[in-house]
């Protein structure tokens, strides 16, 4: 009798003591800086606004009838339903591929980062009816690449803040805030050699050579939308900057070092946005990495934490970012027929990993492991088991199950943490780096 006891009080103190040392993440209030309420007139962290709608099921089919029993019903009937109300309603249709499209390797080395991989830049030229434009691609390879996995994450700086290799041509993409940076001052954002020496390839991009992150006409008139449209309207930058991601997908199909199977999107913030809205559109990526994505990226919007829809359109001013269409849920969220887990769900039964940070209280992290959990039930369907619950949110306690995703401590961003983790998960998934 005493063994049992000492074995249950044994028992009783491992499992208070796992419970008093994990840690988790907690919505609360968040006391609202005086200058952000003035900024934005609004509380966004007050607990008593949280959840005001009821989350859509992923089952039930946007067209009210019934609810999706199979994958192939799934996919043949409903998802293509999904993605046209996130492009009608949300982000604007993602123009066709270009009429021409060129690659150019300008640069290159197979003495890079010290030795351990091979280097090359690439200027891509895209044309349609309305003229050209042009941007930039940095790509690292591990050396004597064969058939490995790789990487397409665009930077927000340039690729020469991404490394600091003096090589890499120092583009400032026209912007009216555009301003030059050190050299390599964002590499840890995408730390190019932890990534190729895990065995992967890298290729980066500046989303301000596709569009520029402003208002204005002459933005909109200088992107690459200019090539499609004669004068186009400040409108749907996430879309273009999905298409984008495209184009490198179809300069890394061409290149036989690369396992096209293999090739995964990741983005950061607005870039995670658009890294889900990539996936969503073009199954050619096998993985999709949403990384601290936020309003409109991972978090449910009909919850109402952090940022929403109004001050996106209001005082954020980037309305630019999507369709004209998505002003008519300012303030309105309880009409949307879908919310952001109907896109995440598109991505089944593909790889997907979204990720938040312990501060960034603005992308809301429960909303967005919320997001993710909602999704699941589409990936069921392909028989998937294994998901996260809310439990995920522990902190820096990774859940790779058939989606993937962990809450870091520390600020909104995205580093070696993170992308150690992408690959864990990639590995797990059986994305095995070869070599000659
Ligand atoms: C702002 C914006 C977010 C976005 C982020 C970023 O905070 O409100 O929606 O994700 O910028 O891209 O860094």
């Amino acid at each position: 009798m005493r063994a049992i006891f000492r074995a249950f009080f044994i028992y009783l103190f491992v499992v208070v003591s796992a419970t008093l040392c994990a840690e988790k993440y907690i919505t609360t209030f968040q006391p609202e800086t005086p200058e952000k309420f003035k900024r934005f007139g609004e509380y966004f962290y007050d607990m008593k606004n949280v959840n005001p709608y009821p989350i859509p099921n992923v089952l039930d089919r946007p067209d009210g009838k019934g609810k999706v029993k199979t994958a192939q019903e799934w996919t043949q009937q409903v998802r293509p339903l999904v993605l046209k109300y996130f492009e009608d309603e949300v982000y604007g249709a993602i123009p066709p591929r270009p009429d021409t499209i060129k690659f150019e390797l300008f640069e290159s080395s197979k003495n890079a980062l010290g030795g351990i991989a091979e280097r090359r830049q690439y200027r891509i030229t895209v044309g349609a009816k309305y003229g050209e434009r042009t941007f930039h691609v940095l790509l690292y390879l591990p050396l004597n690449a064969k058939g490995t996995p790789a990487f397409i994450c665009p930077n927000f700086n340039g690729n020469y803040t991404i490394s600091s290799e003096p090589e890499v041509k120092k583009i400032i993409a026209y912007r009216s805030r555009m301003k030059t940076h050190q050299r390599g001052s964002y590499a840890s954002r995408i730390p190019v050699a932890e990534i190729v020496a895990r065995g992967y390839a890298i290729a980066t991009f500046s989303y301000e050579e596709i569009y520029n992150d402003g208002k204005s006409q002459e933005i909109a008139q200088k992107s690459v939308y200019g090539i499609f449209e004669e004068n186009p309207t400040p409108k749907n930058s996430i879309a273009m900057w999905a298409w984008g991601n495209m184009r490198v997908m179809d300069l890394l199909q061409t290149l036989p070092e690369i396992d096209s199977q293999k090739i995964a999107v990741a983005g950061h913030s607005r870039m995670g946005k658009t890294a889900l809205l990539t996936g969503a559109f073009d199954t050619r990526f096998a993985y999709v990495i949403v990384n601290n994505s936020g309003c409109m990226g991972d978090a449910l919007s009909k919850r109402k934490y952090g940022e929403t829809i109004k001050s996106m359109f209001g005082t954020h001013q980037v309305g630019y970012w999507f369709s004209p269409a998505l002003k008519k849920y300012i303030d309105n969220e309880g009409t949307m027929p879908l919310d952001q887990h109907h896109l995440l769900a598109t991505i089944a039964p593909r790889m997907l990993y979204t990720t938040s940070a312990t501060e960034d209280y603005w992308a809301d992290p429960e909303g967005q492991l919320l997001g993710l959990i909602h999704a699941c039930p589409i990936y069921k369907l392909f028989g998937a088991t294994n998901f996260p619950t809310l439990d995920a949110l522990e902190i820096e306690k990774p859940v790779h199950a058939n989606v993937a995703y962990h809450i870091r401590k520390g600020k909104h961003d995205m580093t070696s943490y993170d992308w150690n983790n992408f690959i864990d998960y990639a590995e797990k998934c059986g994305w095995k780096p070869k070599t000659k």
